[in-house]
């Protein structure tokens, strides 16, 4: 059952690539989902004994006390109460309760009540429809869709503490490796931290219905080595370049729409309704998930997102062939 439960898990967040991590909330990374696994193994257990208990006592009763041949004119004898058995089945399941109770609160304190450590990361995370936009306020740094944050090991701790914001509606960030699932609610910030002790990527997805794309609302946590999430920051932390040389893509962005939603550091594109596009093509994915960052489906996207994520709000931009091509191939030095 316990199986079954891990795959039918898996299998609902199935991504637009392939991704090297797993979303099994059975194989946790860090300190917040190891508490959330030992306690649901507690709880799994507990129902467990209750069920086989009860599904023995079931079948030795319908075995045992079953119509045998010559039954059939006199009912069994009628037992009714008994002082017992009555006793035993308030008062145990008000232990089990009990238990189960305090060792929720005691989950609950240990994974709400953690203090940031000094080198505590601090990201903000905003909820769009439907992306993500990460920030960095102390590294200066933004992105999207991709939650970039550095391996913790115990001696020198660094969690990353998240807080959550949403620019619409209600969404619910969830990296069932790393964390429970925490609402973003507009108006209001929620509060969640990861800390991850084994790099790699790990993969989440809004975990509220959050509107028509709510599916492709994906998120990816990349953890970095030791020493790695510092580079990271540094090649996120300069402007985009190369605009010389691809002057008629860039003439494009810059004279459509392009520039009222994206931003691109170091030029005049300040929009803030789409993601950042400063580092578009460090990212593994477009449209949050919706297909891998290639070349092709950069195209793609540019030529009609909504081919690939019906329903966003891009629009198509009605570009022409050599347009697409060139504003493509400006796009492409963004990284
Ligand atoms: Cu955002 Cu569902």
């Amino acid at each position: 059952m316990l199986t079954l439960f891990a795959v039918a898990l898996s299998a609902s967040c199935v991504f637009a690539d392939d991704a090297s991590g797993v979303t099994n909330i059975f194989k946790p990374n860090g300190a917040p989902a190891h508490a959330i696994v030992d306690y649901t193994m507690l709880v799994l257990a507990v129902c467990a004994v209750i069920f086989v208990i009860v599904v023995a006592l079931l079948v030795y009763t319908v075995v045992r006390f079953r119509q045998r041949r010559g039954d059939k004119d006199h009912e069994p004898p009628q037992v009714y109460g008994s002082n017992q058995i009555e006793l035993a089945w308030t008062v145990i399941p008000i232990l089990i309760v009990f238990v189960l109770t305090l060792v929720t609160a005691r989950s609950i304190a240990e994974v709400q009540n953690a203090a940031p450590p000094s080198k505590a990361l601090n990201v903000t995370v905003v909820g769009h429809q439907w992306w993500w936009e990460i920030r960095y306020p102390d590294q200066g740094v933004v992105t999207a869709n991709e939650l970039h944050v550095p391996v913790s090991d115990p001696d020198h701790r660094t969690p990353t503490f998240l807080k959550l914001e949403s620019a619409d509606v209600a969404h619910s960030f969830w990296v069932p490796q790393l964390a429970g699932k925490t609402d973003v609610i507009p108006n209001r910030d929620n509060l969640m931290w990861i800390e991850p002790t084994t790099p790699g990527t790990f993969l989440g997805n809004c975990a509220e219905y959050c509107g028509t794309q709510h599916a492709r609302m994906l998120i990816r946590v990349i953890v970095h080595p030791t020493g790695e999430f510092e580079k990271w920051v540094t090649s996120q932390q300069s402007n985009a370049v190369n605009e010389i040389q691809v002057k008629a893509g860039h003439d494009i962005f810059f004279s459509t729409s392009c520039v009222n939603c994206h931003t691109i550091n170091g030029t005049e594109s300040r929009g803030k309704f789409g993601p950042d596009l400063t580092h578009l093509m460090s990212r593994e994915t477009l449209g949050s998930g919706a297909a891998p960052n290639t070349p092709e489906k950069l195209r793609a996207w540019v030529r009609d997102p909504q081919s690939l994520k019906q329903g966003c709000y891009m629009p198509d931009m009605q570009l022409t062939d050599e347009q697409e091509d060139e504003l493509v191939r400006y796009l492409l030095t963004l990284n």
